[in-house]
């Protein structure tokens, strides 16, 4: 009977009910961004109902992440996290679940490239001055970071690795608190995704000084600046990336229409134009199916564990 139940209840999933959208860190950030964006162009394919955000900041979004872990798997919370999920395991303690074996995989959503940028009163008027500008204030220097595991966390972690720095980490709960006090001077660096940093580079609130991608970007605001790897450290390379996740135990049928409705709305032209404005390249890739988003996470943890532990920066 309960098969029954369960298949009539997948028939006419979502039946309008009110789906809501885990977002790990703080409202205004890149991660709710993307999920706001994301929303708006799952709407229609799952069938016109409401979808919400509930944003639920702190510790690297693994406050977050166990909140949908733990959720009824009846596909109504679902979990929009970045690059996270894989330096979880490695950089933050005592969490209640395993990535890899904790959620239903529903799909990679996009990549985004991060920029080094600094408060607006800045002298330095290129990465090399800049460069320098560290090296004489070393042991004085605030960097911005959305708490430990976090992406702007991780981007800084390599940074200080690649130039032999070492900055007082200042956490926030998400980067769009840390570059409002970016923007009010009361930190000095920040590392944060185009998502978030492209409107305040163009208002000229804060000052852009290189990008973390391998290649240049091609957006008009951002393809002037420098790849760090060409202004000298080797082998820099952070590039973000957010997928969706519902319970583990969400049946099939259910976790199917899911991952059909983020196909749909990962060839929306609105959600595409609002996500390449800032910077952001949606996902087209075998990514996008729940086997390929499983092995792609599976991958990066292997990736990204070794490189932290060089890095010797743990959990708090
Ligand atoms: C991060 O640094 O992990 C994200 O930018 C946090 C956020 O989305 O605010």
């Amino acid at each position: 009977l309960a098969t029954v139940a369960v298949g009539a209840q997948a028939q006419d999933f979502p039946g309008g009910k009110p789906i809501s959208i885990v977002v790990p860190f703080a409202a205004g950030g890149p991660t709710d961004r993307v999920a706001r964006d994301l929303a708006e162009a799952l709407r229609k394919p799952l069938g016109g109902g409401s979808i919400v955000i509930d944003n639920v900041p702190g510790a690297g979004s693994s406050i977050g992440a166990a909140k949908v872990a733990r959720a009824n798997p009846d596909g109504y919370t679902l979990l929009l996290n970045h690059i996270g999920m894989s330096t979880i395991p490695t950089l933050v303690r005592n969490v209640p679940f395993k990535v890899e074996t904790g959620f239903e995989y529903l799909g990679i959503v996009n990549d985004v490239p991060m920029t080094l940028i600094a408060k607006p009163q800045m002298a330095a008027t290129n990465y090399k001055e800049l460069s320098a500008w560290i090296t004489a204030n070393k042991g004085k220097i605030n960097l911005g970071n959305a708490g430990v595991g976090s992406a702007s966390h991780l981007c800084g972690l390599l940074f200080q690795t690649a130039t032999k720095t070492e900055m007082t980490p200042v956490p926030y709960k998400g980067t769009a608190p840390a570059i409002t006090d970016l923007i009010g001077g009361q930190i000095d660096l920040l590392c944060d995704q185009t998502t978030n940093t492209s409107p305040q580079i163009e208002a000229k609130k804060v000052k852009a000084y290189a990008v973390t991608t391998a290649k240049r970007l091609t957006t008009p605001l951002l393809k002037d600046l420098p790849t760090l790897q060409e202004e000298g450290l080797k082998g820099f390379e952070v590039t973000i990336w957010h997928g969706l996740y519902a319970p583990k135990g969400t049946p099939p049928a259910i976790t199917k229409k899911l991952n059909d409705a983020l196909k749909v709305a990962l060839k929306d032209p609105e959600f595409i134009k609002k996500q390449e404005g800032l910077g952001a390249v949606v996902a087209t890739d075998g990514r996008i199916e729940p086997e390929g988003h499983k092995k792609f996470v599976a991958a990066e943890i292997a990736k990204w564990s070794p490189i932290i532990k060089a890095a010797g920066v743990y959990a708090d």
